[in-house]
């Protein structure tokens, strides 16, 4: 076992980095489209109903277990098991995560190499290289290849780098220039004819599909990936917090962070879909559905951008740039799932573990690069429509059934001494035993239903 584990340093670097984990491309990109999809307010005002009442709890869970077992999932399970069969299901558990965890971050990592490629076209058309811009914003296999590895060698650089260094410095690097990118892009934004169209899309409810089971199963699904859940980043975050810190306090500040700029990132893209309507680029689809997947991001936008002419390298840079360093503060903690991992149990230095780990994440990213169309949606499918909601279900088995009440309750008397007459204490140890697990047994259903 590895003898001296990372902490965080202090408590805004555990907030920072457990809501860098938090805020990825699921936010800037998977949010909107879905609200947009799904009848905007309507799918808002849902999803922050369900960020907050279904996946805090399991949040709290995740981070509970992790702080106190100080350690990767597999090994936290296990101790906070006393059966044998338990123990061996809390294992068994642990590498369904890891597994998940890895293979999240390789089709991840191809989408954020994406962006990257987009952040240097501008650079590459500015400096008269026309063919390299054409190649960077092409579909190839060349392209997808080396900018997921670049972009997961990035990654590896900050986890090999350990979790004060690495996580933590870059995380307190990384967050506030994403939010000040995020700020100025919606100034510039609201200021574009058209844009008003799409906030009222946005922001008035269309109340007719707020009981569409549709529209609260993506919505769980997208609060479930938003906060990183089921997987063990969030456990193995918590497991680098000091004893001192009010938990239920530091879940509440992550969950909010999370919506506030997964709601912000809204404000940005919807408008900015009406932008480029009034501008004469089509946003809806053949189905009259408005664009959403990568044809938004990857034709829509940058069309719109185009058509700024020099205002538009500078917005296409800063938009880019936002995704790609929302996607390295999330990719991080997928990546320090197994390296915990590795290093725990296998007593690997962090050095070797980290760009061992990559480079096996880099192969399967290759793997799915080269079978692309029958394997891309399919690991996104299996990892966040069933693997994630699975996962959490299993943590918040384990965490009131399988361990005990008590073990609970002293772990989160440090850092919050009067916790058991607070309001968290009376309503959470139960409605994680019987609601959480109910509630994401439906929406498990629910997702197989509607394939
Ligand atoms: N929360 C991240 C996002 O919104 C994705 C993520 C999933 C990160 C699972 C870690 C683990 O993009």
């Amino acid at each position: 076992m590895a003898s001296t584990r990372g902490q965080f340093s202090s408590k805004s670097g555990f907030i920072l980095a457990a809501s860098g984990s938090a805020v990825g491309l699921g936010n800037i990109w998977g949010f909107p489209t879905n609200a947009a999809e799904n009848g905007g307010g309507a799918f808002v005002l849902i999803y922050f109903v369900l960020a907050f009442c279904l996946a805090y709890p399991a949040l709290m869970a995740e981070l509970i277990i992790g702080r106190h077992a100080k350690s990767n999932m597999a090994n936290a399970l296990q101790k906070i098991s006393n059966g044998k069969i338990s123990k061996n299901i809390g294992r068994l558990t642990g590498f369904y995560a890891i597994t998940t965890a890895t293979l999240i971050l390789s089709f991840y990592g191809i989408v954020a190499g994406w962006m990257l490629a987009y952040l240097l076209e501008p650079l590459s058309t500015t400096v008269g290289l026309t063919s390299t811009s054409t190649w960077l914003t092409e579909f190839s296999r060349s392209r997808n290849l080396l900018f997921s590895g670049l972009f997961i060698a990035l990654t590896t650089i900050v986890i090999r780098a350990g979790v004060e260094q690495g996580i933590e410095k870059w995380s307190c690097r990384l967050m506030p220039s994403m939010l000040a990118l995020m700020m100025a892009l919606i100034i510039y934004v609201m200021l574009q004819e058209g844009a008003l169209e799409g906030l009222k899309l946005y922001l008035i409810p269309d109340f007719n599909q707020i009981s569409d089971p549709k529209l609260i199963a993506s919505a769980l699904g997208q609060a479930f990936f938003s906060l990183s859940l089921g997987v063990g980043t969030m456990l193995i975050y918590g497991s680098y917090l000091s004893p001192n810190e009010n938990l239920t306090t530091m879940g509440a500040i992550v969950t909010l962070v999370d919506s506030s700029i997964a709601f912000l990132a809204g404000l940005l893209v919807i408008p900015a879909i009406f932008v480029a309507q009034q501008k004469g680029l089509t946003i809806y689809n053949e189905t009259g559905h408005l664009m959403a997947g990568p044809d938004l991001i990857f034709q829509t936008l940058p069309s719109l951008f185009q058509g700024m002419e020099a205002a538009g390298l500078v917005i296409s840079l800063v938009f880019f740039s936002l995704m790609t360093i929302a996607a390295l503060t999330s990719s991080i903690s997928m990546l320090e799932v197994p390296v915990s991992y590795a290093i725990e149990n296998h007593n690997l230095h962090r050095h070797k573990a980290a760009w061992l780990i990559g480079t096996i994440t880099f192969v399967i990213s290759s793997f799915i690069i080269m079978n692309f169309d029958p394997l891309f949606g399919l690991v996104i499918t299996l990892t966040t429509e069933y693997s994630q909601p699975l996962l959490g279900f299993m943590m918040c088995i384990f965490a009131t059934w399988v361990w005990h009440r008590d073990q609970i309750l002293s772990e989160i008397r440090n850092g919050h001494p009067r916790i058991e007459v607070s309001l968290f204490w009376k309503v959470w140890p139960g409605y994680v035993r019987y609601c959480c697990p109910l509630l994401i047994l439906i929406m498990l259903a629910q997702t197989i239903i509607n394939h």
